[in-house]
């Protein structure tokens, strides 16, 4: 597995594979690596014959007061489990290579999606989100992408920047990973104490729940299964910064629960803020 620090030599590697005939995938991540991560990876390699993991904590999607410095990073780990998983390439920049010195002085503007459910809370993370992957996909100029349906909103704004802007490049999603118990995994769990880890469970049995009453046609009134989630986790939550229910795609509020509908929140336990979601398929 090739280690690649520099921008240059990321898209020479991805040139070269490129002129040969291979096609590539990327699968961007911040690192500290769970099952959730290594199921992208898994879907990568099923997509492309060379897959790049980009491994990069991008301080432009934390504000002021978010945890950009105590994001949790073990690099030595992370390129342990990728070499294991059959990685081809990782590409781990600095923020100083990846932006320059002076940071970067372009950068991309919000819109209704990426100002809407975690975007509130986060004014300017789905500009960071979107200025590093556009710039991972110019240095790398993957075939494909591959995204976590665990943050449904930043693939729903992921998507409709490169529809917007013409990227040439196939954005795939991958399905949430959870733990046995049902919490969602990501890098940010490491923060609960064992009590808050428990209460977290409610995120996901909430979801799940409101996922049996809709199939089994008890509850099909978005409003009403909305009200319900937020019922159940504000009881176990510290906070509920949101729960919604929404079209996948766009991001609009739904009356009615059918395929294609995300409900989606987030709620935190202690200092911890987690996002969990649910697909109706
Ligand atoms: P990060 O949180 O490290 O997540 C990297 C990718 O892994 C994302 O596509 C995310 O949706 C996916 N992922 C995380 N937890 C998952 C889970 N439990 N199941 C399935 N997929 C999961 O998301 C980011 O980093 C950054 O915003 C990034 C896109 C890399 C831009 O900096």
């Amino acid at each position: 597995m090739k280690i690649l620090r520099t921008k240059k030599a990321a898209s020479a590697t991805s040139a070269a594979w490129r002129r040969d005939g291979q096609s590539v995938a990327l699968v961007p991540t911040m690192g500290y690596l769970h099952d959730g991560h290594l199921s992208l990876v898994r879907i990568a390699k099923k997509r492309a014959d060379r897959v790049v993991v980009s491994v990069f904590v991008n301080p432009t999607q934390f504000g002021p007061n978010e945890d950009f410095e105590r994001y949790p990073r073990d690099e030595k780990r992370d390129f342990a489990l990728l070499r294991k998983a059959g990685v081809d390439a990782v590409f781990a920049p600095t923020p100083e290579e990846m932006y320059g010195r002076e940071g970067a002085t372009v950068s991309l503007s919000e819109s209704a999606l990426s100002t809407v459910m975690c975007g509130a809370q986060r004014p300017g993370h789905f500009a960071g989100v979107m200025q590093v992957c556009l710039k991972l996909f110019n240095i790398v100029r993957p075939d494909v992408a591959v995204f976590g349906e665990k943050d449904a909103q930043q693939l729903a704004v992921l998507r409709r920047m490169a529809r917007d802007l013409d990227v040439p490049v196939k954005l795939v999603g991958a399905p949430l990973v959870r733990e046995g118990d049902g919490l969602a995994l990501s890098s940010r769990n490491t923060y609960l104490s064992p009590e808050e880890r428990k209460r977290a469970l409610a995120l996901s049995s909430a979801l799940a729940t409101a996922e049996n009453d809709w199939r089994e046609g008890r509850c099909d009134d978005a409003r009403r299964a909305v009200a319900s989630i937020r019922r159940r986790i504000a009881k176990a939550a510290d906070s509920v910064d949101y729960v919604v229910a929404v079209d996948k795609d766009t991001l609009e509020p739904v009356e009615r629960l059918r395929p294609g509908v995300l409900i989606a929140l987030a709620a935190r336990f202690g200092k911890t803020r987690l996002i969990d979601n649910h697909i109706l398929r």
